[in-house]
């Protein structure tokens, strides 16, 4: 495929067949995220692939009852608005079968080689996670590259002990997400829903214009 249109289409998929994923495939994909820019090249990140039926519920046990508490917020008004139609039915039917995606994969990171730079503004830092996806989007984009689905999830980090302990990630390193991969039960859509351009950039000052956009 072409790069920009595998950009444009990877979408976050919520419907999977059961067919299994090659071990050729998984390798492909974990091998497109390595080559991710990381802060002072220390690649932070590290991948436990989950195939284990075994393993794959467990995870799926720790992460319905999180889905089910940010699904009452949603469904209660106290967070989230404005979603397109249908996005929290297909978002819970995600998390309903998540056991039968035939593939995860525990993104992992070692903390002690991340440098957040905007620790001390006095606000939330968000550099935190900033050698950590880039590689995450890489195997996403692979995977699309190759007609596999993936969804990026972060959900499953409110249960990082109990991750940790099921897979026996050692304790210097976080989960940052949890990724599913599998072949997609639906067709990728022709285009994803986004800001316009003209919303989100600008020339040489915050709020002016860019022509073109
Ligand atoms: C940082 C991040 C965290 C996310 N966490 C979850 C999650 O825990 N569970 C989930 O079902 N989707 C999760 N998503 C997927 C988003 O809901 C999805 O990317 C967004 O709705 C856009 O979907 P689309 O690409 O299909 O348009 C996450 C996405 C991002 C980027």
């Amino acid at each position: 495929m072409e790069l920009i249109d595998v950009i444009r289409t990877t979408n976050a998929c919520r419907y999977y067949k059961t067919d299994e994923v090659s071990d050729a495939l998984v390798i492909e994909v974990l091998d497109a995220a390595r080559w991710a820019p990381t802060g002072s090249n220390k690649q932070p990140v590290t991948w436990v692939v989950v195939k284990d039926a075994a393993k794959r519920r467990a995870l799926h046990d720790l992460y319905q009852p999180l889905w089910d508490g940010v699904m009452q917020k949603y469904a209660s008004g106290a967070i989230g608005a404005g979603f397109k139609p249908g996005f929290l039915e297909h978002v819970d039917h995600f998390a309903k079968h998540l056991k039968d995606v035939p593939v995860m994969i525990v993104v992992c990171a070692a903390v002690n080689d991340i440098t957040p730079v905007d620790a001390n503004l006095g606000r939330l830092t968000v550099t935190g996670g900033s050698s950590i996806y880039p590689a995450v989007q890489n195997l996403m984009l692979a995977a699309r590259n190759e007609g596999l689905g993936s969804t990026l999830t972060t959900i499953l980090c409110l249960a990082e002990p109990e991750v940790k302990a099921l897979l026996d990630i050692p304790d210097e390193l976080a989960t940052c997400a949890m990724i599913t991969l599998g072949w997609p039960a639906k067709p990728f859509p022709g285009r994803l829903h986004r800001k316009p351009l003209a919303d989100i950039a600008f020339l040489d000052s915050y709020g002016t214009a860019l022509p073109g956009a």
